[in-house]
C-alpha cells in the first residue's frame, strides 16, 4: 500500500543553485540532519527542474516540517496519469479547452475564444482541494514532453505564479516532462491513489493578472511597436507567422503588423532529444539575441507575446520572467491571451 504522505517535505540541507536552471549539484547534508534554514526561505529548487533533482527532492521528503512541502502536479490527461505517473503526484489535467487551468469565453460579438486563464472562483478552490497552499507549497509542474507539452507546463506555471499569487521561486517545471522522467528510469506508479487532500487554504480572491492583456492593449501599443520600444513577439511556428500555413482557429493568414517571429520551439532542444528546455546559459543567450537585442542597448521597452491561443506564448512569457533578468511579468512582459485566434477575427494581419 502506498503509505508515503502526499505532501512530501524537502530536506533543508539540500542546496541547489536558485535562478539558473541546471541539473544542479546536491550538497550532502551533514549528519544529524537538523534544519539549516529557518522556515519561509526561498525553496532551494531551480525553476527548471531535472528528473534527478526532483527525484532526490521527493526521496528526501517527509523529514523537515520547516521547509515548504513539494508537490508534483501532473497536468497530462487523466488517462495518461492513470496509466503511469510519478509516485505521490497529483493529477490536475490541462487538456481539452476547459480545465482548472483554462476556460472558454465569448467576445462581444459572440465569438468563442478558447483557452483563457481561469477565474479565481474555479481556480482557487481546485488548488485548495489539491492541498496546494499559496504561501508554503513548492509546486513542480509535470507535463508531456516536447514543445507543446512544455508550453502547456509553462502556462500552468504562469497560472500558479504570478497569476494565482504564488511566489515565482516556489514554482518549477519538470524538464522533459513525464516522459523524460520515465525514460530516465525513475520510479513510476500505476495505481491511482485517492487520498483526501488537505483543505486548509490561504488562497484569496485576488488574481495577479496584470500581465494578461487584451486586444485593446495591443492596439494601444502599436505605435510603440513601430518605434521599436515595444516588441510584439510571435511565438508560433514560422510558417504560421509568414502566412504559408493557416492554422485552425485563425481567420486570416499572417501575423499582427509589426510582430517579430520568435518561435517557442527555439527554447527547446530538438524534439528527437526530448524537446527539453535549453540549458540556462543557452536560454540566457537566446533571450539576449532574440529579445534584448531588439531594443538595442537600452533597457527600456516592453514585450507583448502572442501565438495562436496563448499557450506557446506562455513559454516565452515564463522563460523571460523567470530567467530573463530584467523582464517582469506585468511590468514589461505581457501575454496577449486572445492571440491570433481573437485578433484575426477583428483586425488585419499581414504576411
Ligand atoms: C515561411 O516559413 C517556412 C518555415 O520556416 C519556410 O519554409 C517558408 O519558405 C517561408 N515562406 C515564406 C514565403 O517566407
Ligand atoms: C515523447 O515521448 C514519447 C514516448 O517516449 C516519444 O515517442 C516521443 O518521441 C517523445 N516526443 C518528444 C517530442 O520528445
Ligand atoms: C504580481 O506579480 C509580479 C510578478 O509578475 C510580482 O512582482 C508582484 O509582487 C505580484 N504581486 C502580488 C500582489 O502578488
Amino acid at each position: 500500500m502506498h503509505s508515503r504522505p502526499y505532501f512530501l517535505r524537502f530536506l533543508a540541507s539540500i542546496s541547489i543553485s536558485v535562478s539558473i536552471p541546471t541539473i544542479s549539484a546536491l550538497r550532502i547534508p551533514p549528519r544529524g540532519g537538523r534544519p539549516l534554514q529557518p522556515p519561509s526561505v526561498a525553496h532551494p529548487l531551480s525553476r527548471i527542474v531535472s528528473p534527478v533533482t526532483l527525484s532526490k527532492a521527493l526521496e528526501h521528503g517527509g523529514t523537515n516540517p520547516n521547509i515548504s512541502p513539494i508537490v508534483a502536479v501532473d497536468i497530462r490527461t487523466q488517462d495518461s496519469f492513470a496509466e503511469s505517473h510519478i509516485p505521490g503526484s497529483i493529477s490536475l489535467p490541462f487538456s481539452g479547452t476547459t480545465s482548472i487551468w483554462s476556460t472558454t469565453s465569448e467576445d462581444d460579438d459572440g465569438n468563442t475564444i478558447l483557452i483563457n486563464f481561469p477565474s479565481s472562483e474555479s481556480l482557487f478552490p481546485a488548488l485548495s482541494a489539491a492541498g496546494i497552499t499559496k504561501e508554503d507549497s513548492h509546486v513542480v509542474v509535470v507535463g508531456d514532453n516536447g514543445t507543446h507539452g512544455a508550453a502547456a507546463a509553462s502556462r500552468a506555471a504562469l497560472t500558479l505564479s504570478p497569476y494565482a499569487g504564488m511566489k515565482a521561486e516556489n514554482v518549477g517545471i519538470l524538464n522533459g516532462g513525464f516522459e523524460g522522467w520515465a525514460s530516465g528510469g525513475f520510479e513510476v506508479e500505476t495505481d491511482s491513489v485517492h487520498e483526501e487532500h488537505r483543505a486548509s487554504s490561504d488562497w484569496d480572491a485576488k488574481l495577479n493578472d496584470s500581465f494578461v492583456v487584451s486586444m485593446q492593449f495591443v492596439l494601444d501599443h502599436l505605435p510603440l511597436v513601430s518605434e521599436k520600444s515595444a516588441m510584439l513577439l510571435d511565438a508560433r511556428p514560422e510558417e504560421a507567422y509568414n502566412g504559408s500555413v493557416q492554422q485552425d482557429l485563425t481567420a486570416k493568414l499572417g501575423h499582427i503588423p509589426g510582430a517579430v517571429s520568435v518561435p517557442a520551439s527555439l527554447l527547446f532542444t530538438d524534439e528527437a532529444d526530448g524537446g527539453k528546455f535549453l540549458d540556462g546559459k543557452d536560454l540566457k543567450s537566446l533571450v539576449g539575441s532574440k529579445v534584448n537585442r531588439y531594443f538595442g542597448d537600452g533597457d527600456k521597452g516592453i514585450v507583448i507575446a502572442y501565438c495562436r491561443t496563448g499557450v506557446l506564448a506562455s513559454s516565452w512569457t515564463w522563460v523571460l520572467s523567470n530567467i530573463g533578468d530584467r523582464w517582469r511579468a506585468g511590468e514589461n512582459i505581457f501575454l496577449y491571451d486572445g492571440s491570433a485566434q481573437e485578433w484575426s477575427m477583428h483586425q488585419d494581419m499581414v504576411v
